[in-house]
């Protein structure tokens, strides 16, 4: 994927929250972004995927200039997962994934049927297919999220912690489909707090403190952290890099 931000700014009333935000990433697969709470993470990730707008700068996410681009036809070629539970809750899991191809993709049922089924088959969701979402539990259902967000063939899939309300036998399922979307070349970006995870399923890096990227790289700089802040968060999350 491409991401390609110039001097992006975003306030809510008079509180500066993204404060000149500029990167130019070329080629990566999985950009993980970490940072201490209020960084500005979230509201870069709803920037990226165009669920809100920047007050000044350009974003472009692959062939996307975001300011120049109609959201409906975006949305129509990226993923998004929340943080905690998405899926409608008067909908199976099988109609949580085909309504969306049936009714914006434009796809017969039967062939919305069979793309959502192939892709619970591969997540070992498919004995979850008629479920209603009430009767999954907290990983199956941000399993399905994920399947869900899948199911369009998103160019790029943006993961706003999508573990944070998971317990942590929970919280590795859900990892572990997350690793999957790597094995499928499936690019994505994750906001996330689980710095092993970030470790081993993203190629690049991105920390941000108080509204700014403060660092990044290639994901191997969490081994080696260059500023000051960087090492302080780590030090912070309780994690020594170098030794997992
Ligand atoms: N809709 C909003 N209205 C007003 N202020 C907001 C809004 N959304 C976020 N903020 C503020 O913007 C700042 C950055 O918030 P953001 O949610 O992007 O942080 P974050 O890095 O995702 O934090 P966390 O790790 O806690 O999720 C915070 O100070 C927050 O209070
Ligand atoms: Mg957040």
């Amino acid at each position: 994927m491409e991401l390609i931000l110039k001097n992006v700014m975003k306030s809510y009333g008079s509180t500066p929250v993204l404060k000149d935000v500029s990167i130019h990433l070329e080629n990566k697969f999985a950009v993980a972004i970490i940072g201490p709470s209020g960084a500005g993470k979230s509201t870069l990730l709803r920037l990226l995927s165009k669920i809100e707008e920047t007050d000044s700068g350009t974003i472009q996410v692959n062939q996307h200039v975001l300011n120049e681009t109609l959201s409906d036809s975006y949305y129509k070629q990226i993923g998004f997962v929340f943080q905690s539970h998405t899926l409608f809750p008067h909908l199976s899991v099988l109609k949580n994934i085909t309504l969306v191809l049936e009714k914006v993709h434009k796809k017969s049922k039967q062939e919305a049927n069979e793309i959502a089924l192939n892709l619970l088959r591969k997540f070992d969701l498919e004995d979850q297919a008629n479920k209603p979402p009430h009767q999954l539990s907290g990983g199956q259902s941000q399993r399905v999220s994920i399947v869900r967000s899948l199911a369009i063939q998103p160019e790029v899939l943006f993961l706003d912690e999508p573990t944070s309300s998971l317990d942590p036998v929970l919280k590795q399922e859900v990892l572990r489909t997350i690793l999957k979307l790597k094995d499928d070349h499936a690019s994505f970006v994750i906001v996330t707090h689980e710095l092993l995870f970030a470790k081993k399923a993203a190629d690049y890096l991105i920390f941000m403190k108080d509204g700014q990227i403060i660092e990044h790289g290639d994901i191997s700089i969490l081994a080696k952290p260059q500023s000051i802040e960087l090492r302080e968060f780590l030090s912070n999350e309780f994690i020594d890099c170098n030794q997992s």
